[in-house]
């Protein structure tokens, strides 16, 4: 199986004509590139025009009704309209900034997989959780409420991102052995609510600090299917690195 590895550039960059940069740096720099799948996700406003290059597109949210009065929100049905594949839902940003809960990330996937695009969703415990020995917990809650009467057959399109809050952003990424542990933790999860051969199949990236240093670290453990790249994957060079595996 290839690894996946997905760019989240978050809240950058600041103008479209950094972006066009970034994106043609990457295409430019993904040509050859076969080891690995790669997806970028841009802000909305980036999305457009980017259709059918070396990577696919992913979109950072999404909302759970595809059309009608919700000020601000963006439908699946549009990112599909633009060739968007992947959506990433429940980043710990948004429950933690947004206040986005279990429930709401339910509805979300619920409808992204009803649209017949990719959901990537993530998980993963505080500081503060982990102290408590409350990691196992944390991610159980998350995939039980998160996955709640999502169909087993539209689980074959799911990715599931162990993101460790205590390891986004601060260059302190989680030991890939402790990643590892949790990765096997969430597919031992998956396999009691949808059975061992869609846990044995289902893709699970890490995500925290990742860069090109580390990053054969987390991709040479069996169970550990891609990276999650934040910070990294603003820069062109560090982040081809990674994708070419
Ligand atoms: P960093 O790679 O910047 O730690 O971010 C990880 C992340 O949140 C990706 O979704």
């Amino acid at each position: 199986m290839k690894s996946l590895i997905v760019a989240n550039w978050k809240m950058n960059p600041l103008s479209q004509k950094a972006a066009s940069q970034l994106f043609d740096s990457l295409k430019r720099g993904l040509k050859n590139v076969r080891k690995t799948e790669v997806v970028v996700c841009p802000p909305f406003v980036y999305l457009s025009g980017n259709r059918l290059t070396s990577f696919k597109l992913g979109a950072q949210d999404c909302f759970w009704q595809d059309k009608g009065a919700f000020t601000g929100e963006i439908s699946p049905q549009m990112l599909k309209d633009l060739g968007v594949r992947y959506v990433i839902l429940g980043h710990s940003e948004r429950r933690q900034v947004m206040g986005e809960a279990d429930e709401m990330v339910n509805k979300k996937i619920k409808e992204v997989l009803r649209l017949k695009l990719w959901p990537i969703v993530c998980v993963g415990e505080t500081a503060q959780e982990r102290k408590k020995g409350e990691t196992f917990q944390v991610l159980k809650r998350e995939i039980k409420e998160g996955f709640k009467n999502v169909p087993k057959s539209q689980m074959s399109k799911v990715v599931i991102a162990y993101e460790p809050i205590w390891a986004i952003g601060t260059g302190n990424p989680c030991l890939a052995d402790d990643a590892l542990t949790a990765v096997l933790f969430i597919r031992k999860v998956i396999s009691q609510i949808f059975g061992m051969a869609l846990a044995k199949k289902i893709r699970i990236l890490y995500g925290g600090s990742a860069n090109s240093q580390n990053a054969g670290d987390y991709l040479n453990q069996e169970g550990i299917n891609g990276l999650l790249v934040g910070g990294a994957s603003l820069k062109p060079k560090e982040f081809l690195k990674i994708a070419r595996g």
